[in-house]
């Protein structure tokens, strides 16, 4: 992503940074309601947590003061688990961040560890049954959690934060997407130390392959055949473009819905997908997609949307729309869109 090709420290990777955060908390705000709301979605593919882990906390490197350290530790083991990748994402930038905001003036330490544990029936207790778990701690040096509130933490609305600053909402969604997947959050904490939240997740067994690198998808979206991208804000178009480029897929991308209309009709046949804006000037995305499909009924299209569009699921649809992606998407985000499609 540009934010990677800057300089770290430089006024640019600061601008970006900044701005990219901003637009990653706009964006994560609208999830956590989402996904608190949303009670059961269903859907759950095998997540390989080891990747999600690691570009997760790079993106959260990234938007920290070089004061804060972060360390990470991942041991060896099989940790795939049955779940949504952004909602796990989400329980992971949740912890994290709220490890980030106890520390005092940006100073301290955060550790990030990942081992497997068995739950042993001796030890299962009503939250957790016996078997296969993955352990996530993220342990902080901050101001730690006092008696009085380790009751309330979890719950919806309670924080101790600024008005603006804390919803109260981040500890509530991480721990009903564990609770869902078959998990717990564990908290303990020393007052003036530090705390440790802990997630246990339910592994499954490994099942070689089947998650593969999509060999057969980057060839279908190789140079012979690109994927069409379209967005008008130059900043995210050429992040995506990074992203999917360095997923091994090959892209074109067009600031306009008019220059994607352009040279999409020189061959339609060309692309192998398409990923468009919603809210461009000129043509936009509902209008750039109902012109793609009338020249090419079968063009597989994502939409991303941003903060505020209003296009629902069912409108997407209607439009032939396959997928549809928060504004800005991560890599992960963007290849299991991908992927999705691609297997129809
Ligand atoms: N690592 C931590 N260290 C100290 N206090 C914590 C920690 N994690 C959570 N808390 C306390 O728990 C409260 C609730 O956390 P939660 O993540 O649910 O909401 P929030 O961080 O206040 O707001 P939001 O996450 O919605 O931005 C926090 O306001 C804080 O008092
Ligand atoms: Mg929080």
């Amino acid at each position: 992503m540009l934010l990677s090709d800057s300089e770290k420290g430089s006024d640019q990777h600061e601008a970006l940074s900044q701005i990219l955060s901003a637009a990653y908390r706009q964006r994560d705000l609208v999830k956590q309601i989402l996904a608190f709301s949303r009670k059961s979605e269903g859907k759950l593919s095998p997540v390989r947590i080891v990747p999600l882990l690691n570009e997760t906390l790079s993106l959260l490197r990234a938007s920290l003061p070089s004061t804060i350290q972060v360390q990470s530790h991942i041991d060896e083991g099989s940790y795939t688990v049955l779940g949504d990748p952004t909602q796990i994402q989400q329980i992971i930038m949740n912890l994290f961040r709220n490890a980030a905001d106890s520390l005092e003036a940006h100073k301290g330490v955060i550790e990030v560890n990942l081992t497997n544990a068995r739950i042993e029936p001796v030890r299962a207790h009503q939250d957790l049954k016996p078997g296969e778990y993955l352990k996530l701690t993220i342990q902080d040096s901050g101001r730690g959690i006092t008696a009085d509130i380790m009751d309330r933490i979890f719950e919806p609305f309670f924080t101790t934060k600024e008005v603006g600053k804390g919803l109260g909402m981040g500890l509530p969604v991480a721990h009903g997407i564990a609770k869902k997947l078959g998990g717990v959050i564990a908290v303990e904490s020393v007052p003036g130390k530090g705390s440790i939240f802990t997630v246990f997740l339910p592994v499954l067994a490994e099942q070689p392959g089947e998650l593969g690198p999509a060999d057969d998808q980057r060839l279908a979206c190789g140079e012979a055949s690109p994927i069409l991208l379209v967005d008008d804000e130059k900043i995210i178009l050429s992040s995506m473009q990074r992203a999917l480029e360095r997923s091994g897929y090959a892209v074109v991308s067009v600031q306009s819905g008019r220059e994607a209309l352009d040279i999409f009709a020189e061959n339609p046949q060309r692309f192998c997908l398409v990923i468009t804006d919603l809210s461009m000037p000129g043509v936009d995305g509902r209008e750039l997609v109902k012109r793609l499909i009338d020249i090419r009924p079968d063009i597989p299209v994502i939409l991303s949307t941003g903060y505020g569009d209003s296009i629902t699921e069912q409108e997407a649809k209607s439009l032939g729309i396959r997928e549809m992606l928060m504004k800005p998407p991560n890599t992960h985000e963007l290849k299991a869109a991908i992927h999705r499609v691609l297997q129809g």
